[in-house]
């Protein structure tokens, strides 16, 4: 007789103490009555390979992957979703008879706390992605999918805006460039995907960008406004989102796709918010 096992899964990053990611998962997997386990693991940062790969050998079944491995996440893996392939990075891996699988669910995520959880339909929207690392290019696919009016990508480099608008293109209607291209336009979503918030600054945005009905969206989260909520709140926005319900959606398309299962998020997203 074989005893059934816990599927053992986790989370990647560097530094990892802080991820609220296990308990996410943990509330998952009581709601929808799954049995894993999930740990936050520390990779080193020039270990991120072998620690992948002695999960694995643990029994690991799947994990994510954070700040800083996800493209590194990508070269690692025998084969890709589509939207792993189009964000050239990977959040979630799947480990599946001796292959590594990379998937993206960090787009899928910002889109369904947009819309459903904020009920903000993109389609036929004007956006303003400010970034171009990472986090935005991540988010660029899902985003462009929902058929915006336009988006604008403005980065402190302009020039990898520009690239990165032009990798896009045919995908949507998305153009890129420096701050000092915004001077006269406005949108009605804006986006913060740079990590200019990690040294306490705003990307130095020209006057007029939000309108009071903006909604000012900051991929980051913390106690209280981030430094980029707080600007948009002294402009006099209203609408004002962090982070944690896109970390909460990201979570559950993982959970989805390991499990084919989907968690409910609002009550999650309650309990974060109150602790
Ligand atoms: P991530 O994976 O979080 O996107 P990244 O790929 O290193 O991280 O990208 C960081 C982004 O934040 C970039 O768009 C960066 O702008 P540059 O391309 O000009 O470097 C942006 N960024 C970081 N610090 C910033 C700051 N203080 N002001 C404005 N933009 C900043």
């Amino acid at each position: 007789m074989t005893l059934p096992t816990t599927a053992r899964y986790c989370v990647f990053g560097n530094p990892i103490n802080h991820s609220k990611s296990p308990g996410i998962h943990a509330l998952f997997a009581r709601q929808t009555g799954e049995d894993l386990q999930y740990e936050a693991v520390l990779a080193p940062i020039d270990g991120f390979a072998a620690s992948v790969q002695a999960f694995i050998a643990g029994g690991g079944r799947g994990a994510n992957v954070t700040v800083p491995f996800k493209e590194e996440a990508f070269r690692l893996c025998d084969g890709h979703s589509p939207r792993a392939h189009l964000a050239g990075a990977v959040n979630t891996l799947s480990f599946d008879d001796g292959k590594i699988l990379g998937d993206n669910t960090d787009g899928a995520g910002l889109v369904r706390d947009l819309c459903v959880n904020l009920q903000t339909p993109l389609a036929g929207r004007s956006i303003l992605l400010l970034g171009a690392g990472g986090a935005a290019r991540g988010s660029l696919g899902p985003l462009l999918e929902q058929q915006p009016a336009a988006l604008f990508i403005a980065n402190r480099t302009a020039a990898k805006a520009a690239t990165l608008a032009q990798q896009f293109a045919a995908l949507g209607p998305v153009q890129g460039g420096g701050f000092d291209a915004l001077v006269g336009k406005h949108f009605d979503i804006v986006i913060n995907a740079t990590s200019a918030s990690l040294a306490g600054d705003v990307p130095p945005l020209p006057e007029g960008i939000f309108s009071a009905d903006t909604l000012a969206y900051d991929m980051m989260y913390g106690k209280g406004d981030t430094p980029f909520l707080a600007e948009a709140r002294r402009r006099g926005v209203r609408r004002l989102a962090d982070g944690l319900g896109m970390l909460v959606e990201q979570a559950a398309e993982a959970f989805f796709v390991w499990w084919q299962v989907r968690p409910q998020t609002a009550p999650i997203l309650d309990a974060l918010r109150n602790t």
